[in-house]
């Protein structure tokens, strides 16, 4: 994911548009770049890989100028080069964009038709063509952007500084988030997430989907897709309070897995009545649990494994027909969705095109919405008809790991709380499942002790070239998830799959060379699984 910030600043701009990209470094990024106006004169400064490069270029090259713009970028449209970099400029502006413009291509033709020349194989370098052409017949900045946003297809956000206008930026937001800060003595600020603004204010708008905003010293103006003067509300942010460092941990992502016990604990603790053994929901549910004809689940990556972990439990617990699918196929799919159905998307950021997509379809087609989510204040616990937190605090680690126990945990919580307002559950069976519940914190203190035998499995399975994951029920999402994690981070070719699955096709694979991890927990299919790994043994293969 590229970062994004913006500065109206009272006084030289380009260290702390650094310093907000180096907060935004958790996103993944592959080059760097930041502008700013020098005498009213647009100047900018990229390079690839990490922002030390960056900053070494600075050094050299010092940028002044008391406005800018700053990104990391996450190649999508053309190699990770300096010129490929962000911010995109012409004589007139300078962009950065986050996420992708759909029908750059069509854009980029009827441009340079018009005599714009490219000089980069991005998408984003048509919007600074396109507002450029706008500008070029007499427009003033903001009519050229309120004239150009329309024309752009795809999801998106957009940080602009122009040539000449020392007291003004514009952001605008279509599927991808984008927050205005405000800060001492009238300083303005525009970032893609709120911990990039993290240490210049707490006080923060995010702009609604479809709104673009005009910023000067001491005000911002918001408008909608219709472009409409709208009113958006100042919120206080908790990202200050999370500007941790990491601690002892060498990386985010070791940090992150450390706090499960504690966030999982804590998860539970506003999910669960621990004095009685009862779920207690933190919110009214928006139905009538007795009436519920079928639930959709949807989510991305991640978030969708555990949304298939819950598959298993809301069919077993409450008795209800789970219809699930990754969000970038369901929002395509034109599913006919049940009358008095209810929706359940799962997303740590909240902000997830996909799974904001599917929800806006479910609600229009009748559904109501749950959103399990770990931005509060993010677009779908917004549009969702309740939002069930998870309380893992910011993920700033790239992979997701302790907002997956988290989404787990609330999942469960909500499994055991229909099947007992659906009358499967009797008060005996809750009992007995949240005090399963109440010691998973321990269990997982328990399980990370196991790091340093763990560490050496890693350090073999390191020299493999592929991976194979495999599971039955619950544990069948978890090799799934456990293949999306090693793929992601060790860049190990892994698939995951059901154990059952094994001997219809990818028993072929298996040799004295590939790795099989087997999740094989104490459950009801457990020796199914064990004859399972009888089949890998017997073809040589490392379980
Ligand atoms: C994997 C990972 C991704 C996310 C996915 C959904 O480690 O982080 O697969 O889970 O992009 O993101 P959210 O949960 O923010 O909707």
């Amino acid at each position: 994911m590229c970062g994004i910030v913006g500065i109206l600043g009272q006084g030289p701009v380009a260290g702390s548009l650094v310093d907000a990209l180096k907060r935004l470094e958790y996103r993944g990024y592959d080059s760097a770049g930041i502008a700013t106006l020098e005498n009213g004169k647009l100047a900018r400064r990229r390079a690839e890989g990490k922002l030390r490069n960056l900053e070494a270029l600075l050094r050299e090259q010092p940028l002044n100028g008391s406005v800018g713009i700053g990104h990391t970028r996450w190649a999508t449209h053309g190699r990770p080069t300096e010129n490929n970099a962000h911010p995109h400029a012409t004589d007139k502006l300078a962009v950065v964009h986050n996420g992708i413009i759909e029908n750059f291509r069509e854009l980029r033709d009827e441009l340079i038709a018009k005599g714009h020349e490219f000089v980069t194989q991005t998408d984003t370098e048509a919007v600074a063509h396109l507002v450029t052409e706008a500008i070029n017949h007499g427009l003033s900045p903001e009519q050229a952007v309120a004239i150009s946003l329309p024309r752009l297809k795809g999801a998106f956000a957009l940080a602009l500084l122009f040539a000449g206008e020392d007291n003004l930026l514009i952001g605008a937001r279509r599927g991808a988030p984008l927050a205005v800060g405000y800060g001492e003595g009238g300083e303005m600020y525009l970032g893609s997430d709120a911990l990039a603004l993290a240490a210049f204010t707490d006080t923060i708008t995010y702009l609604e989907d479809g709104d673009w905003v005009i910023l000067r010293r001491g005000s911002a103006e918001f408008r909608n897709e219709a472009n409409e003067p709208v009113f958006r509300a100042k919120l206080k942010t908790q990202a200050s309070a999370f500007l941790v460092d990491k601690g002892n941990y060498r990386h985010f992502m070791a940090k992150e897995i450390h706090e499960q016990p504690e966030v999982v604990a804590r998860t539970l603790a506003h999910y669960i009545d621990f004095s009685t053994g009862t779920v207690r929901l933190p919110f009214e549910l928006p139905f009538d649990a007795k009436k519920l004809t079928g639930l959709t689940v949807t989510a991305c990556g991640t978030a969708y494994y555990a949304g298939l972990v819950a598959k298993y439990w809301f069919e077993r617990f409450a008795r209800l027909r789970v219809e699930i699918d990754v969000a970038s196929e369901f929002r395509y799919r034109e599913a006919p969705l049940p009358d008095e159905g209810l929706m359940i998307v799962v997303s740590q950021s909240g902000e997830t095109a996909d799974s904001l997509a599917s929800l806006r379809y479910a609600k229009a087609h009748g559904q109501k919405i749950v959103g399990v989510v770990n931005v509060p204040t993010s677009t779908i616990a917004r549009e969702s008809d309740v939002a069930a937190p998870t309380l893992a605090g910011p993920e700033i680690g790239v992979a997701s790991t302790k907002a997956f126990t988290c989404q787990l945990t609330v999942l469960a919580a909500l499994a055991v709380a229909l099947g007992r307002a659906r009358g499967v559950l009797d008060a005996a069976s809750e009992q007995r499942l949240v005090n399963e519940l109440m010691v998973v914190p321990g269990l997982l203190a328990e399980a990370l002790k196991l790091e340093t035998g763990i560490e050496v499995l890693a350090h073999q399975l390191g020299k493999a070239t592929d991976v194979l994951y495999l599971g039955r029920g619950t544990s069948y999402p978890l090799a799934l998830e456990g293949a999306l994690k090693l793929k992601e981070i060790s860049y190990i070719h892994a698939e995951g799959y059901a154990a059952g699955e094994l001997k219809h096709g990818p028993i072929a694979l298996i040799d004295e060379q590939l790795p099989v991890i087997v999740i094989a927990p104490t459950d009801p299919v457990l020796e199914k699984t064990v004859s399972n790994l009888q089949e890998v043994s017997a073809r040589g293969g490392r379980i």
